[in-house]
């Protein structure tokens, strides 16, 4: 629907993340709902929409916010229910992880598992994902079509953050069944059986990786699982419960954004032929064109946080603790307050400040390793396939928070 259509009628109405018309093109009613206002009560999920990218920039860096409130109120304090018993894995698969922590124990866990994201500890893994990514493409250019995602960027992701952790490959497969499962739960319409299926994928996960730090124990290699099994941090160290949430979010959050970036990135480079021949001649650098397919269509569309304390006011609306925001990147990396021209894909762009890796306290920890995984993808792909074409038009999966393709079918040309 046409940005003008969209204003003439309820800007809120058009959220609508049921919406297969929404999901499939979500930026006419985000840019209506961003010019209509900075924050809006989004009445069926009880959260506030921020949808201008300084707000957002902004609350992610504000301590007053938070991911998780459970370490200063609880549920009752913040007038929200008990957490739900049928889901109780899912619960427990979360308890530790980097994204339902706020200080001290953040803090923490997070320093531990710095130390092997830095650039300079991703770098040294650049030769062994090159080779990763060539032998994938190497069968890719074997046959007449294949589907970017499940022929290159899954195994690729998942084969990569299975090496950085010490998991065995032969796990990737089962790893991303559970995974796809589990992440429906952020979902903000997901239905009963979706969360059935989400709780019964995290009990099954939780157990293999018990099972997974138990032979670390017993066998050490020197990689991260190893490391945090080990690990004697200033006297501390890891409780088992923290080692498998952790392993678990950095298995999630370490494929699914980066396959999506592909595929959501492709599609465009597909659809905007000027700006895939400025990469295939080598016009525009392939990190410089990274940063501009995170930007444009946003892998992760929306992030929520608490109010923990007084004085909060964001768009002018005073928000009590309590209150929860949805942060939309989507919107905000599509502001003209912030970009020019913002709907126009340009790969030249170049602008890392985007919020698409976050900010502040959970500023994205894989970022670095994520960098690297796609700057190796499409240079490669630049190089080889420089005919490359879509065979037919993808369709996106029908979720808003997680926005991925089903697939993305290409022929070399
Ligand atoms: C293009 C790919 C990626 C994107 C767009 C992305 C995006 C993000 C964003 C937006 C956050 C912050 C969430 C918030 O503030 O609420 C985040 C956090 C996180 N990401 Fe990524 N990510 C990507 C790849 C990766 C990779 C490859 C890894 C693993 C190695 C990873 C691991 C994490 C972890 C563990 C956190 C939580 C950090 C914390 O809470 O301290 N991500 N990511």
């Amino acid at each position: 629907m046409p940005a003008d259509d969209v204003g003439a009628t309820d800007p809120l109405a058009a959220f609508d993340v049921g919406d297969p018309s929404f999901t499939h093109d979500p930026y006419p009613a985000l840019a209506a709902l961003r010019e209509a206002g900075p924050i809006h009560l989004h009445e069926p999920s009880g959260r506030w929409l921020v949808t201008r990218f300084d707000d957002v920039a902004t609350a992610l860096r504000d301590r007053r916010l938070g991911r998780s409130y459970t370490h200063l109120h609880d549920h009752a304090e913040m007038g929200r229910p008990e957490p739900d018993p049928r889901w109780s894995s899912f619960h427990e698969h979360e308890r530790w992880s980097l994204l339902s922590l706020e200080p001290p124990d953040h803090t923490r866990l997070r320093r531990l598992v710095s130390k092997v994201f830095t650039p300079t500890s991703v770098a040294r893994r650049r030769d062994e994902i090159e080779d990763l990514s060539r032998l994938l493409l190497d069968r890719c250019a074997e046959l007449e079509t294949f589907d970017l995602l499940s022929d290159y960027a899954q195994p690729y992701s998942i084969g990569v953050i299975c090496a950085v952790l010490g998991v065995p490959a032969d796990d990737a497969a089962q790893l991303l069944d559970w995974s796809h499962a589990i992440v429906k739960m952020y979902e903000l319409d997901a239905d009963d059986d979706t969360k059935r299926a989400a709780d019964r994928a995290a009990g099954e996960y939780i157990e293999h990786t018990r099972d997974l730090i138990a032979a670390k124990r017993a066998e050490p290699d020197g990689l991260l699982l190893s490391e945090l099994v080990a690990v004697e941090d200033g006297g501390e160290t890891l409780s088992e419960d923290e080692i498998t949430s952790t392993t678990m979010v950095l298995l999630e959050a370490g494929h699914e954004a980066t396959v999506n970036t592909l595929g959501n990135g492709f599609r465009a480079l597909m659809r905007h032929r000027d700006q895939w021949r400025r990469l295939t001649s080598g016009e525009v650098a392939a990190d410089t064109a990274v940063e501009e397919l995170i930007r444009w269509d946003a892998p992760l569309q929306l992030f929520e946080r608490w109010i923990l304390d007084d004085g909060v006011s964001i768009g002018g609306v005073d928000l009590p603790v309590g209150q929860e925001i949805a942060m939309l990147f989507g919107s905000a990396q599509r502001d003209p307050r912030r970009f020019d021209d913002p709907d126009r894909f340009d790969v030249a762009r170049g602008d890392a400040s985007h919020v698409g890796f976050g900010g502040g306290r959970h500023f994205c920890v894989g970022a670095p390793l994520a960098r690297l995984e796609l700057e190796v993808s499409v240079r490669h792909l630049a190089r080889r396939f420089v005919d490359l074409e879509l065979v037919e038009e993808p369709t996106y999966h029908p979720t808003f928070v997680i926005r991925g393709l089903e697939s993305l079918r290409l022929t070399a040309g």
